[in-house]
């Protein structure tokens, strides 16, 4: 699968990869991105110098849900898609994950190429091949693993993200750091997210695609090594999931910068603890808070996220396991914490 990265790269798609081959291509976005990206979109036809469907969405996680999935699904058939065709998601994390599962399960399978328009999809959502809806109240509760031809990155739709979903990426960059090791983490904690340039921000999404292509292509099924991506996504998952239901809904960067704020502190709990990861979890949380990320929430009842918690796919026969990091630059997955543990932890941290 071709990632390319890259500026100014719409205009010149047809160059990228082999359209002829595609019987027809749609594209699927959000109605936010439609009017952002108008001028892009407009590019792509150019280059491409074909008809093109543009299939619509709302915007926004709630969004995410088989309902839409069933309206893209009809939108297929009534365009005249088929097995030869081609979607293109032009989006976040949401098109990108929605777009890749309509496009996988459609006739049982048809291509889809990802464009990721947020920093947060760019950085993560756009590879590895998982792609899914949210389920009930889990999260990416139903999907498929379904790799796209390829990933095309380019840094001039970010002009437009508005300045919350830039600062949101940052918790899943900063969670590479803690995956990959204290230099990384260091520069991407070095300064706010909106003073990187376009060319550092380009160096971040490479060296971040890097360390999660290196892991998921060691474990494409998440056997067991991927696991540790979701490091502060359990607890990050439950708190968002129940967010969505508020008036204030958190965007994923900012509820998985709560769940590594949180379980970062699960290794040095009394029970099981060094020096040493105290003050790891006191370094991880001091980088959160300077990109300006949450630490911590207090609206929620605690019995409410230890349920969601519960139903963590990531759970195996009953028991609640997590990934975690030993140091920066070692995340370990496969760790049982018991209930009491997290439940202490939860109190401790969020309604301190
Ligand atoms: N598949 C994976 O491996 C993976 C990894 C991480 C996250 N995700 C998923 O990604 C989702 C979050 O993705 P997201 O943060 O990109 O959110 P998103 O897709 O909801 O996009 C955020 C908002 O920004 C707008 N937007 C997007 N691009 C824009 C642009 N260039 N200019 C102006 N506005 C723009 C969208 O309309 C939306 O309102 C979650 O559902 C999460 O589960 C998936
Ligand atoms: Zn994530």
């Amino acid at each position: 699968m071709k990632i390319i990265i890259g500026k100014n790269l719409l205009a010149k798609i047809n160059r990228l990869f082999d359209f002829s081959k595609f019987s027809k291509i749609a594209v699927l976005t959000d109605v936010n991105i439609q009017i952002s990206l108008m001028s892009q979109i407009s590019q792509i036809r150019k280059s491409l110098k074909r008809e093109l469907t543009i299939i619509t969405i709302p915007p926004g996680e709630s969004q995410k849900n088989i309902e839409t999935v069933k309206n893209i699904w009809e939108k297929m058939f009534e365009t005249g898609l088929d097995r030869k065709s081609l979607l293109i998601n032009l989006g976040g994390g949401v098109v990108c994950d929605i777009g890749g599962f309509a496009a996988a399960t459609f006739m049982r399978g048809m291509d889809f190429l990802n464009i990721p328009t947020t920093l947060l999809s760019q950085v993560d959502a756009g590879i590895g091949g998982k792609t899914g809806v949210d389920f009930l109240e889990i999260k990416n509760g139903i999907g498929v693993f379904k790799n796209p031809i390829g990933t095309i990155i380019d840094v001039e739709t970010l002009k437009t993200l508005p300045k919350r979903e830039l600062v949101s990426a940052f918790g899943e960059i900063i969670k590479h750091g803690v995956i990959s090791g204290r230099e990384y983490f260091d520069f991407v904690t070095s300064k706010k997210p909106e003073e990187f340039s376009q060319d550092e921000l380009i160096k971040i999404i490479k060296q971040s695609i890097k360390i999660k292509s290196d892991i998921v292509k060691r474990d494409p099924k998440e056997k067991n090594l991927r696991k540790i991506l979701n490091f502060g996504h359990t607890i990050g998952h439950a708190i968002e999931s129940l967010s969505l239901k508020t008036d204030k809904p958190l965007l994923h960067g900012e509820a998985v910068a709560i769940g590594m704020t949180i379980e970062s502190n699960l290794l040095c709990h009394p029970v099981l603890t060094s020096e040493v990861s105290t003050r790891m979890a006191g370094t991880i949380k001091n980088g959160i808070e300077n990109a300006g990320l949450p630490t911590k929430i207090d609206r929620f009842e605690l019995e409410d996220i230890m349920k969601v918690i519960s139903s963590d796919k990531k759970n195996f026969k009953g028991k609640l396991l997590f990934s975690l990091p030993e140091r920066i630059g070692k995340v370990i997955p496969n760790i049982e914490i018991s209930q009491e543990v997290i439940k202490n932890l939860l109190q401790a941290q969020m309604y301190s």
